[in-house]
C-alpha cells in the first residue's frame, strides 16, 4: 500500500510543477472590467430588464448559472428553443413541456421576467404542420389551437410573448410558409387573437430581424402594427431581434423604434448580439464595446423601449458561429465566462 501510494505521489509530481500557462492569445485581449451588474444599470436607466436567451443544455455548467441565475445580472429570460413548436407540440395534440416549464421554473425560482419564445413562426416546426394537407378551416384551427395551448400554459407567468415570429421576407414581402400559403396575412391576427384570450395580461408581440434597418422590411412591419391597431386586433409590441455585426451597428435604431412607438406599441431589443469575423483582435473588441453602448443607448433614449435581451450572454453558447460560418465571438462574456469590453459598452449605454 504505502509504496503504491508513494508511486502515485511521484508521478503527480510533475503536473503540479507544470501547471499550464494562461494561454498568450487571451491574455493578450482586453478585458472588461465595470463591477456594475447590467440588468441593474437598466432598471436605474428606467428600464424594464435587461436580459438573456438560455437553453436547457446549458443548465448544468454551474459556473454559467452562477452569472444567469443572479437577477441583478439578467432581470430577464427567454428559452431559445424549450418553448418552439417542435419542442412543445411535436405530434398533433401531443404536448412535452419538460424543457419549457424548466425555463419558466427558473425564471419565477430567480425572480425574473419570462419572454415566452414563440408561438407562430416557419422554422421548427414539427413535421405534421409542414406537411399536413390543409384547408384555410383546419389549419386555423391548429394554430388557434396551439397557440391557446402554448400561452394558457403559462399564463400570469409570461411579460410577454412573440406570438408572431419573422413573418416577412427582406423585400417587405409576407414570408412564404404554411401558415401564409394557407390562410393569408390572417393568420396573423388570429394567432394574436387566441393569445390574447389564453392570457389577457401578456404583452403580445410581433418578432422580426432586419427591420433594424430602414427600408422595405421595416416599412412593411410599420404597416402591419398601423393596420392591426385600426382593426381593432390585439397587438402591443414589436421585437428587433438585433443580430448585429461589428463596426455595422444601424444608425436608423433609434428611429425606427421611435416610429414604432409612435403607433402606440412598445418595443424591445429581444435577441442582440455583435457578431465580428473571427479571430477576436483587440481592436475588434473595442469596436464591438462601441457598439453595444450605440444598442443599449438607443433603447434607454426611448421611453417605449422596455428593455433588451442578448442572445446568450457568453460565446461558449451563443448560437453565431454554428450559423455564420467564421464568424463568432458576439456575446458580453468570452467562452471562459470572462467579461469582454463589450459587457463596459452595455454598462456604459445604460448610463
Ligand atoms: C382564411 O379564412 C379567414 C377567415 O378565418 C379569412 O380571413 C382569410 O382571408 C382566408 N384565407 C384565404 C387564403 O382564403
Amino acid at each position: 500500500m504505502i509504496s503504491k501510494t508513494f508511486t502515485v505521489l511521484l508521478a503527480l509530481l510533475p503536473l503540479v510543477q507544470c501547471a499550464p500557462p494562461t494561454p498568450a492569445a487571451s491574455s493578450a485581449l482586453p478585458t472588461g472590467t465595470s463591477t456594475v451588474a447590467l440588468n441593474t444599470a437598466a432598471k436605474a436607466a428606467g428600464k424594464l430588464y435587461m436580459g438573456t436567451a438560455t437553453d436547457n443544455g446549458e443548465l448544468t455548467d454551474t459556473a454559467y448559472t452562477t452569472i444567469l441565475d443572479n437577477n441583478a445580472n439578467f432581470g430577464q429570460i427567454t428559452p431559445a428553443n424549450a418553448m418552439k413548436w417542435e419542442n412543445t407540440e411535436p405530434e398533433q395534440g401531443t404536448w412535452t413541456w419538460t424543457n419549457a416549464d424548466q425555463i419558466a421554473n427558473l425564471a419565477k425560482t430567480n425572480g425574473q421576467l419570462l419572454r415566452g419564445h414563440n408561438c407562430v413562426w416557419y422554422n421548427q416546426l414539427p413535421s405534421w404542420v409542414t406537411s399536413g394537407s390543409w384547408t384555410n378551416a383546419t389549419l386555423t384551427a391548429v394554430v388557434q389551437d396551439h397557440t391557446t395551448e402554448l400561452v394558457s400554459r403559462y399564463k400570469g407567468q409570461v411579460y410577454a410573448w412573440d406570438v408572431i415570429n419573422e413573418p416577412f421576407n427582406d423585400d417587405g414581402t409576407y414570408r412564404s410558409d404554411v401558415f401564409y400559403n394557407t390562410i393569408g396575412p390572417a393568420y396573423i391576427p388570429i394567432a394574436l387573437r387566441a393569445a390574447r384570450a389564453a392570457d389577457p395580461n401578456a404583452k403580445l408581440y410581433i418578432n422580426e430581424y432586419n427591420i433594424e434597418y430602414t427600408g422595405s422590411k421595416a416599412t412593411a412591419m410599420l404597416n402591419l402594427v398601423e393596420s392591426l391597431k385600426a382593426e381593432g386586433v390585439p397587438i402591443d409590441g414589436v421585437g428587433l431581434q438585433s443580430h448585429f455585426i461589428v463596426g455595422e451597428v444601424p444608425t436608423s435604431l433609434q428611429s425606427i423604434m421611435e416610429q414604432f412607438t409612435a403607433l402606440g406599441v412598445e418595443v424591445a431589443i429581444t435577441e442582440l448580439d455583435i457578431r465580428m469575423t473571427l479571430p477576436e483582435t483587440a481592436a475588434l473588441l473595442e469596436q464591438q464595446k462601441t457598439d453595444y453602448d450605440t444598442v443599449i443607448s438607443a433603447c434607454r433614449a426611448v421611453s417605449g423601449c422596455v428593455g433588451v435581451t442578448v442572445w446568450d450572454f457568453t460565446d461558449k453558447y451563443s448560437w453565431v458561429p454554428s450559423t455564420f460560418s467564421g464568424q463568432g465571438a458576439a456575446t458580453p462574456y468570452d467562452s471562459n465566462l470572462v467579461k469582454k469590453p463589450a459587457y463596459d459598452g452595455i454598462v456604459a449605454g445604460w448610463q
